[in-house]
């Protein structure tokens, strides 16, 4: 039987260190981190994402502000906006909650916050930096997966890591990521030819697939770590990710849970980099 890898808990001490380099922050230079959130129209999970977002920077000890804004509003008041928090002195981080409206250019508002502002680390600059090793920020996703992966005390070096899907936001700086730290890497997707003997080499196998239950025990090698990123839901409704749970946690070595998994560790991921954020910006 697999080690449950518990998110909730990795989250909290992530949180925790966060807090305390607050707070050393705050006494020495007087700084506390600010971050902006800006959530356009009313999409429910959305909501949601944007109030832990707040409670999570309330917890660590930053400055929050939202900005709650109607759906049908212009892309020359959200760009002049961005723009005003981009001048702040008191705002670090500035986090467009995404999916926006269709009639706005979600590129088009995402280039124009600062990329020293760019706490989802979206941007070209800050996607560019991963790729040489030079980074400020990690986007939180697959950052959350690697200090899951930390953990769990499971070895990368040397190793084969396979990640099944090549988004932007997950799939390719995961890879990246995998290979900074020595593992020998390979990218899945749909085009992949028997996905699941690829997957079968894999000392470390992370599904980004956006699939309810797609991965089974035939993909997974005896004893593999797996980490499972997928927010889906099953036939039922119930809350699932792109792991088949209870085929693949007989097989794998250990295993992250959904929801209990990496889900809780991107805000902890997005905490960091806000303070990242504001270290930079106070050199
Ligand atoms: N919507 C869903 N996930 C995310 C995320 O990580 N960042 C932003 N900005 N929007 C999201």
């Amino acid at each position: 039987m697999a080690t449950i890898i518990d998110g909730k808990a990795v989250s909290a001490s992530v949180k925790e260190r966060v807090a305390q380099e607050t707070a050393a922050l705050k006494e020495q230079k007087g700084i506390t981190p600010g971050l902006a959130v800006v959530i356009v129209g009313d999409d429910p999970a959305s909501r949601v994402y944007v109030n832990n977002k707040k409670k999570a920077c309330a917890a660590v000890g930053f400055y929050s502000e939202e900005h709650a804004l109607p759906a049908d509003t212009t892309l020359e008041h959200l760009l002049g906006l961005i723009d005003g928090l981009n001048k702040r002195e008191d705002i670090h981080g500035i986090l467009v909650q995404l999916p926006l409206p269709k009639h706005l250019d979600e590129q088009a508002v995402i280039h124009a916050i600062s990329p020293l502002k760019d706490v989802d680390a979206f941007l070209p600059e800050n996607v560019g930096r991963i790729m040489i090793g030079d980074f400020h920020f990690l986007p939180c996703t697959p950052a959350g997966v690697m200090e899951l992966l930390d953990a769990a005390h499971v070895d990368i070096d040397g190793k084969r890591a396979v990640v099944i899907g090549r988004s932007n936001i997950v799939g390719k700086p995961q890879a990246m990521l995998l290979m900074h730290k020595n593992a020998t890497v390979t990218i899945c997707h749909s085009h992949t030819k028997d996905l699941p003997a690829v997957c079968r080499e894999a000392d470390i196998l992370v599904a980004a697939i956006g699939k309810a239950k797609f991965v089974t025990a035939d993909f997974v090698k005896p004893g593999a770590a797996v980490i499972d990123v997928g927010m889906n839901r099953d036939e039922n409704g119930k809350l699932c990710g792109d792991v088949d749970f209870a085929s693949v946690e007989p097989v794998a070595g250990c295993i992250t849970p959904v929801p209990g998994g990496v889900g809780p560790m991107t805000i902890a991921m997005l905490m960091k980099n806000t303070l990242m954020a504001a270290k930079l910006q106070n050199g």
